[in-house]
């Protein structure tokens, strides 16, 4: 059989949730689960964080899955409901509802006995500079008045939009954020993602949102996981399939980009674009074989790539990590030219999911 296998360590998710609890522990925790737990696969993940507070959601489908599997704990559905009709499963499955625009606002409007009644907030959405989603500082004040005036209780949020970097608008987004807060009364707050909840302590308030940092992999360009006290939790590893001893001049792969500058010993691993693996590497890439890198040669076939073994132990039937403990997915995403969240989301359903 094919060995394309995505192994989930939920040790190592546990552990990543418990250093949420210790970098904020007066907040409650919405670990956020959506895209299919960043690629992880939601079903091996929700045991491992069953002590959170809450799960974060990109959509009613997602939230029902998470019902599904028997959880039972809040779910924040961060775009909100996408049609009034949603509402229905929204009230019956207990699920809290983001509003970043007017007409979601209504929708909850209509149905706010049945959404009060069972103690359920409402997320409201302040767009403070990123320019996605929420309303704009100058109207939001009115649209919690409102809310609050119709009995719902509100969380007031927002998202960074460069929060791993020093732009400028991460103060203007903090500034709006504040002044709103303190417009509005007491109300409850969220703003923090995984980088906030590093970066901004002090900005915690009531509930964080970590999403990344859950899965080992990290939200800082200039920080590895193992500096951050992270453990990846997913290895995505392959075998060796074959092996070819080439001479200097021989070329490997499709478009043989690759020549041998000296005779080497490739091997071919059982792993390609097919499965999720990123094939427009714009730096060198590498795998890991007994903890040592190894670089790839050639281009990333649909099921193969080649790699270079001359410098280590390998035979048919040995184990490559592709990503992991050794070869970080963050390293493997700035080789091509993108971000960790990228690759693990979009891994194919191809490599078998195994929990370790
Ligand atoms: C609203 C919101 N909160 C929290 C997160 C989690 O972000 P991160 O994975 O960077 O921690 C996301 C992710 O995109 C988000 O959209």
């Amino acid at each position: 059989m094919r060995q394309a296998t995505v192994y989930i360590d939920s040790q190592a998710l546990q552990y990543n949730l418990n250093r949420v609890k210790q970098l904020a522990p007066h907040s409650k925790i919405v670990s956020m689960v959506k895209a299919n737990a960043y690629g992880h696969g939601v079903k091996n993940c929700l045991a491992a964080l069953n002590t959170t507070d809450a799960f974060g959601v990109a959509c009613l489908e997602e939230a029902l899955e998470i019902r599904r599997l028997g959880y039972q704990q809040s779910i924040t559905l961060i775009e909100g409901i996408f049609s009034e009709d949603e509402m229905t499963q929204v009230i019956e499955q207990k699920l809290e509802c983001i509003v970043h625009h007017r007409q979601q606002v209504e929708w909850l409007f209509a149905h706010k006995q049945a959404y009060n009644a069972l103690g359920l907030k409402v997320w409201v959405k302040l767009n403070s500079g990123m320019n996605r989603l929420g309303f704009k500082i100058n109207e939001i004040i009115d649209v919690i008045q409102c809310l609050k005036a119709e009995g719902f209780t509100c969380v007031l949020t927002m998202h960074f939009a460069n929060a791993d970097a020093d732009h400028p608008l991460n103060q203007q987004q903090i500034e709006q954020f504040l002044s709103v807060k303190q417009a509005c009364g007491p109300i409850l707050a969220s703003c923090c993602n995984s980088v906030a909840i590093y970066k901004y302590p002090e900005l915690h308030f009531d509930y964080v949102r970590p999403g990344i940092m859950l899965y080992g992999a990290s939200p800082f360009a200039d920080k590895t996981v193992h500096d951050l006290d992270l453990k990846p939790v997913m290895t995505f590893s392959a075998e060796i399939i074959a092996l070819n001893h080439i001479q200097k001049g021989e070329y490997v792969g499709y478009g043989s980009t690759y020549t041998a500058t000296q005779n080497a010993d490739i091997a071919i691993v059982s792993i390609g674009y097919g499965d999720g693996y990123p094939r427009a590497f714009i730096h060198p890439n590498f795998v890991a074989i007994h903890q040592q890198l190894v670089p790839i040669v050639g281009r990333v076939s649909m099921d193969m790539i080649a790699i270079d073994i001359s410098q280590v132990k390998a035979e048919i039937g040995t184990q490559v990590e592709l990503w992991g403990n050794t070869r970080l997915v963050d390293d493997v995403a700035t080789a091509n030219g993108t971000i960790g969240y990228e690759l693990l989301c979009r891994l194919s359903n191809r490599p078998v999911r195994k929990l370790k």
